[in-house]
């Protein structure tokens, strides 16, 4: 699947939503997450990301890789939803990006 990383963190530009045809773009507190089951790889939302936070699973700079974990970590309660637009703002981010420092300097 498609992963959001770090770039995206206090940023939420959420471009990338209006594009994925299966809406499983979910948003949290601090950063969006690609669903890992729900994403088809259709990759519409990669190009059109402001800060270039999206990235195919095999293509996240090593220094990031802590997010293809974080993206499905964020699932672990909400499971498999199905569409984000009903879902909404959660605040499931996972801990390791929840306690980030702000960087919406
Ligand atoms: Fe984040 Fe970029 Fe989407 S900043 S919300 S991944 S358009
Ligand atoms: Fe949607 Fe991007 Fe996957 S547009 S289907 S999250 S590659």
């Amino acid at each position: 699947p498609y992963v959001i990383a770090e770039p995206c963190v206090d940023v939420m530009d959420k471009s990338c939503i209006e594009e994925c045809p299966v809406d499983c773009i979910y948003e949290g507190a601090r950063m969006l997450y690609i669903h890992p089951d729900e994403c088809v790889d259709c990759g519409a939302c990669e190009p059109v990301c402001p800060v270039e936070a999206i990235f195919f699973d095999d293509d996240v700079p090593e220094e990031w890789n802590g997010y293809i974990t974080g993206n499905a970590d964020f699932f672990v309660d909400l499971g498999s939803p199905g569409g984000a637009a009903k879902v909404g703002r959660t605040e499931n981010d996972p801990p390791s990006i929840k306690n980030l420092t702000p960087m919406n300097q």
